[in-house]
């Protein structure tokens, strides 16, 4: 049994991991959460008392963080500004949090010789041009594009530079896009389900001819368990489920899956420096860490994907009205 810290455990990406931890070890978890906008405290409900704990602070809060770090078996730091268009508009949260915050958590595992995991992003990698087959590796050089993706690769740089400088049992994860239940609906595939839900119409940018690799995020989570639990401290890991899907053929799905025309969306505002194509080559994880996706079926986790978001609207709603305020005001 390990204690493990999970830094924004109450976003997307930290929920479906405690709840994974919690499903399938017996690790003792405290979450650490600002509770931004993206944060949702509802999403912690109903898990046990006696094992998970909920501390609302900022990673950035040295006194705090040193203290929790303290009583940690090993961090797992998923907390981070993570909007594109967010960032866009607004980058000084990002520079806040992704690199002063990292630094603060970095410099307490120093500290106490704890084991950190750091949970980053495959737009690191810059993007790859849509007519290539061409899939990002780990020994790729960071490329960054966006004020988002520049301030998660600066991250990983720290990272990297505590495992040589100081000797920090660090590994890194870079995942491409994940869905699935408890997403902030300014994402992509919550936005178009909610707007639709709601008797509006999904939003595409551009031509929407741009590529994610969509992996659901139960395996993302089982992926970053196999990691800390198996993987070499110092190493990096590309965490991907071959789920190359245009943002339009996405649009087009949902729509199918939901019932509607297949032309029954708008098109919008293109993103300014719109990436254009993300695609992961996993095999180091799967050939050394023996992981395998279970969510193959990208269909079928998109219809139970739509079916929680039927079913949770309580959880979503109260997001959505100042989500697409944001959206009005951009012309998206
Ligand atoms: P999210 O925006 O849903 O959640 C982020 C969480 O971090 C929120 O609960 C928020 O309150 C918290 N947070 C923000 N600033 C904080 C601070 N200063 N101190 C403490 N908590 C703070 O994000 P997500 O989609 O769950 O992403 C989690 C991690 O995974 C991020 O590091 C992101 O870069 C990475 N990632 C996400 C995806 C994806 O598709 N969602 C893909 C690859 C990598
Ligand atoms: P997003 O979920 O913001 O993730 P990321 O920027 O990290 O890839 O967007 C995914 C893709 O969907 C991206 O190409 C932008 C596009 N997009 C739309 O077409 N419409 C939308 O309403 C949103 C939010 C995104």
């Amino acid at each position: 049994m390990a204690r493990l810290l999970v830094t924004g455990g109450a976003g997307f990406l930290g929920v479906n991991f405690v709840r994974h931890v919690l499903a399938s070890t017996d690790h003792r978890i405290a979450v650490l959460d600002k509770l931004t906008y993206a944060g949702n405290r509802a999403s912690l409900e109903g898990l046990p008392e006696s094992r998970v704990t909920f501390v609302e602070g900022d990673i950035a809060d040295a006194l705090l963080v040193d203290a929790l770090v303290g009583d940690a078996d090993a961090v797992v730091h998923f907390a981070a500004e993570t909007h594109n268009d967010h960032a866009l508009a607004e980058p000084a949260p990002f520079v806040r949090t992704n690199l002063v915050g990292t630094f603060t958590l970095l410099e307490a595992v120093r500290a106490h010789g704890v084991r950190f995991h750091q949970v980053s992003t495959d737009e690191v990698y810059g993007d790859l041009a849509l007519e290539s087959s061409d899939r990002f590796h780990e020994g790729d050089a960071f490329s960054p594009s966006s004020p988002y993706s520049a301030t998660k690769a600066g991250a990983d740089l720290l990272v990297h530079a505590w495992v040589r400088s100081y000797g920090v049992h660090a590994t890194v994860s870079h995942c491409s896009n994940s869905y699935g239940p408890y997403q902030h609906v300014e994402k992509f595939i919550p936005r178009q389900i909610t707007q639709v839900l709601r008797g509006d119409r999904p939003r595409l940018y551009g031509s929407g001819e741009q590529v994610r690799d969509w992996i659901h995020a139960e395996d993302h989570s089982s992926a970053v368990l196999a990691i800390l639990e198996r993987g070499t401290p110092g190493e990096t890991y590309l965490i991907g489920a071959d789920g190359e899907r245009s943002n339009l053929e996405v649009v087009r799905l949902i729509l199918e899956l939901m019932g509607q025309p297949q032309d029954a969306f708008d098109r919008v505002a293109d993103r300014p420096g719109h990436d254009a194509r993300y695609a992961i080559d996993s095999t180091k994880l799967r050939a050394e860490l023996g992981w395998e996706p279970v969510h193959r079926d990208f269909e079928a986790g998109l219809a139970a994907t739509i079916a929680w978001y039927r079913e949770n609207e309580d959880w979503w709603a109260p997001a959505k009205n100042a989500t697409e305020a944001f959206y009005a005001a951009r012309g998206q």
